[in-house]
């Protein structure tokens, strides 16, 4: 059994691809609706919530967690792999994995096992905008890896404060339009105006209103897609380590949580017609 974490409801935008890649896998889904959203509260919150989030999913039969929130990679992965992991009852069976390595994979086309500059690179010299939460764009967590694997890359990254709330409080779309005309100008105001190559949704809820950043980002910029790179690269993990499925796993989705079940469920319907209904753990 997979589990996959968010904050809230973006990371279904992950899970939704992975459960139609992996359709005989049986998959663990939890929101922490407690404490949505994330993108602004202090990095030690963000750590203990997801901790906290990742052992449930452990305790529920899950042996693979995977963050499907960019502000808990950004703030809370290396902590949790490098700190907590190796200390607990869980250590060397179970695996803690983020979405920001593949993102970045994907966005300069050099694997994410790199960890020096690799050269020629055919992406060297583009400009990348990213955009995200407050915490993920002050981590510094994506320049950090874009630029290990392409030193050269210009990235511009554009703070979105309130659009991953206003998304999940289901606002409506005007209002929606207005935050993501202005993370956009802000963005292009950075650049002179000179569109970047590509454009990082660096935010599990975003690709929900990915039309509306199609509608302001310039026509040359082409848009990464979160699910489907993040969805590639576990695809290439859980084939090499078929280990974290078990042999009898049978499709199921299990989706948790830590807020109002019935509220959730109506929210998730919206952008995935036919989800199953949340549980409240
Ligand atoms: N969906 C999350 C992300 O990818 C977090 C949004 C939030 O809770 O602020 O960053």
């Amino acid at each position: 059994m997979i589990g996959v974490f968010d904050s809230g409801l973006g990371g279904l935008t992950v899970l939704r691809e992975l459960t139609q890649r992996f359709r005989h896998a049986d998959f663990v889904y939890l929101a922490d609706h407690a404490h949505v959203p994330y993108g602004n509260r202090p990095s030690d919150e963000i750590v203990d919530f997801t901790r906290d989030c990742v052992e449930d999913l452990f305790n529920r039969g899950a042996r693979l967690a995977l963050l499907g929130c960019n502000t808990a990679t950004a703030v809370a992965l290396r902590r949790l792999q490098q700190q907590w992991l190796p200390a607990s009852k869980w250590a060397g069976t179970h695996n803690v994995l983020g979405i920001v390595a593949p993102t970045v994979e994907a966005a300069t086309q050099t694997p994410w096992a790199v960890t020096s500059p690799q050269y020629p690179q055919k992406y060297n010299t583009d400009t990348i905008a990213v955009f995200g939460t407050t915490r993920t764009v002050t981590s510094g967590v994506y320049p950090e890896e874009i630029h290990k694997r392409c030193p050269k890359v210009t990235i511009v990254q554009q703070i979105c404060s309130e659009l991953a709330g206003a998304i999940e409080n289901k606002l409506p779309e005007t209002e929606l339009e207005a935050l993501v005309e202005e993370g956009c100008a802000a963005m292009l105001a950075q650049t002179q105006n000179m569109p970047p190559h590509r454009a990082i949704l660096g935010c599990t809820h975003f690709p929900l209103v990915e039309h509306l950043f199609r509608r302001h980002l310039p026509p040359f910029t082409r848009i990464l897609s979160q699910p489907d790179v993040v969805a590639d690269s576990f695809e290439d993990y859980l084939v090499r380590r078929p280990h974290y499925l078990a042999g009898n796993e049978g499709g199921r989705l299990t989706l948790l949580t830590t807020g109002d079940a019935a509220d959730v469920s109506a929210k998730a319907r919206v952008f995935w017609p036919d989800v199953a209904p949340f549980a409240k753990v």
